[in-house]
């Protein structure tokens, strides 16, 4: 192959949401020895990295993106004793830790935020964003928080305003200020001398505001059904240039040390995303992309956003992929339970790393909350619209006892109803389980280095079918065809003369394509092709 490729580029990231992944004190609430005891399943199922949403203290206003402390562990979540021995577990067995760094926002609860509302003199006054009233009284400017409301909250005792682009809880600090650039970057200096391989960095694009604080203007595609935020666009509050430098100064002390990374929470047009890859040595890895998300569920608009995404990437870019995460509704439950084992195998066929949420893999779907036992704060500040996320962060489903082998209590969030059939125990003894496919999947991608580092090559198709190639110099190539629609179809290519190496339905496995492939309703194919790339 030649080129040496990262283990962040070759690697399956899997994301746990540590409350909903494994309780071991019987708290209702998962926790990092509760993760150890799980390692075995990440290890059996063939993923790279492990990354974690965050395990800082915290008063959970925003279940732990609100932080107190950047260098120590919640208790709720365990020690850094606890954390030690994870890293280690995780490395014994071959795989990289992630964690979470969380840089637009404190918790209003740091001592920094503590000192820094203390007085208008505070030596860290000017370490978040505060602002007079305008001569009303009123906001600075109309900035929106993304949790509904005006993103500015008063404070009676020094008479100012403090930014806040979620909760208020959660006062966005300023990173024009160097005092604050150099204790944030001693934050990842902290976790990496501890060993981590990498972070995922949260709301990155939102880091710097405009210098001018001007107004944001209307957005005339508004749609009632959206945030109450998007009724502007976030043209001065985020994604501004002077953010490129910070994260220069990022990825400058990620370099200080051997191949750890970023991968950086990003919801922006491709367009915008692809300029996160900066220059060469001064972007983030990994701007996450997250389309297969935002795409309409069909072959064409899939397509035709992969073809855009790889035209768009500059040289030094490596792509990436998710179908899912804890700010969003659960992949089954957006494009239906037929199309999971089609997205699964897009997911781990397509040219870029792919990160998986954790209980995608078992088909987990969202869990509908009642009313008393909401826990999102995005769902009580804006509630009935369908925002809130719980319904994507309930427990893993490990077995079918009442609380899903996740605790011995009841858990913070109610768990599945359809838990006795969906749980891992269940999906390991079946051979045709969702949970076998993402196995094999990952395990074939693994395997061929056309899958896991080949180039992508689109290949025409219609309707509902997705059909593309990766091949690499001196291996095997494979055609990846999906059909996302209720019936059968077939697809001809002059070229496509191989086997099957891999199918989401049952006992199609080496079965000979002769330039044609008939395809079941729903189905997706990997054809191992016959003439090796040269
Ligand atoms: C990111 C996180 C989300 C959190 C928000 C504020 O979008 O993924 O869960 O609420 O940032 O920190």
């Amino acid at each position: 192959m030649g080129q040496k490729y990262l283990w962040w580029q070759r690697g399956v990231i899997y994301q746990i949401y540590p409350r909903s992944f494994q309780d071991s004190n019987g708290d209702g609430v998962g926790d990092l020895p509760g993760i150890v005891e799980r390692l075995d399943y990440l290890e059996w199922l063939g993923v790279d990295a492990v990354w974690l949403s965050p395990i800082y203290p915290s008063p959970m206003a925003d279940f732990g993106y609100d932080i107190s402390n950047y260098t120590d562990v919640d208790p709720l979540f365990g020690t850094l004793a606890d954390f030690d021995h994870l890293i280690e577990e995780v490395h014994r067995r071959g795989m990289k830790l992630l964690l979470d760094f969380v840089p637009n926002h404190t918790s209003d609860q740091h001592p920094w935020f503590a000192e820094s509302r203390s007085s208008r003199d505070s030596s860290k006054r000017n370490w978040y964003i505060w602002r007079e009233p305008k001569s009303d009284g009123g906001e600075p400017n109309n900035w929106l928080s993304n949790f509904g409301g005006s993103a500015w909250q008063f404070d009676e005792r020094t008479g100012q305003y403090y930014y806040h682009a979620f909760l208020k809880e959660q006062p966005d600090l300023n990173w024009r200020n160097p005092e604050v650039q150099d204790a944030m970057l001693n934050v990842l200096r902290f976790w990496l001398d501890r060993g981590v391989d990498g972070f995922r960095v949260d709301v990155i694009w939102h880091i710097v505001k405009d210098d001018q604080f001007r107004n944001n203007d209307p957005d005339p595609n508004y749609q009632p059904q959206w945030a109450p935020h998007r009724k502007l666009l976030a043209t001065y509050n985020t994604d501004r240039p002077e953010v490129h430098d910070i994260i220069g100064r990022m990825r400058a002390v990620l370099d200080e040390y051997d191949e750890r990374m970023m991968v950086g929470e990003i919801y922006l047009p491709v367009e915008r995303l692809v300029t996160y890859y900066g220059t060469e040595n001064s972007g983030v890895n990994l701007p996450f992309n997250f389309q297969l998300i935002e795409t309409p569920w069909h072959a064409r608009a899939i397509g035709d956003a992969v073809n855009r995404y790889e035209a768009l990437l500059p040289a030094h870019g490596w792509p990436n992929w998710v179908l899912g995460n804890h700010d969003n509704s659960r992949m089954i439950s957006r494009i239906g339970k037929e199309q999971a084992r089609i997205a699964a195998m897009l997911l781990l066929t397509l040219r870029g790393t792919p990160t998986l949420y954790y209980g995608d893999e078992i088909g987990m779907h969202n869990v509908p909350i009642p009313p008393d036992r909401v826990q999102d704060p995005f769902e009580k500040n804006v509630p009935g619209l369908g925002h809130g996320r719980d319904p994507e962060r309930t427990p893993m489903q490990w077995n079918a006892e009442p609380n899903a082998g996740f605790t011995s209590v009841s858990a913070w969030l109610p768990i599945a109803d359809d838990v006795e059939s969906t749980n891992v125990v269940a999906a390991r003894k079946d051979p045709n389980s969702l949970l076998a496919l993402y196995r094999r999947l990952i395990e074939l991608r693994r395997r061929e280095p056309a899958l896991e580092v080949g180039n992508f090559v689109s290949i025409p198709a219609e309707g509902d079918l997705l059909v593309f190639r990766r091949e690499v110099a001196n291996a095997r190539a494979f055609v990846i065809a999906l059909n996302f629609g209720a019936s059968a179809a077939k697809f001809s290519n002059e070229n496509l003369s191989g086997k099957v190496a891999l199918s989401t339905c049952l006992n199609r496995e080496n079965q000979i394509i002769d330039r044609a492939i008939e395809l079941r309703p729903q189905e997706g194919i990997i054809v191992e092709l016959r003439d090796r790339m040269t």
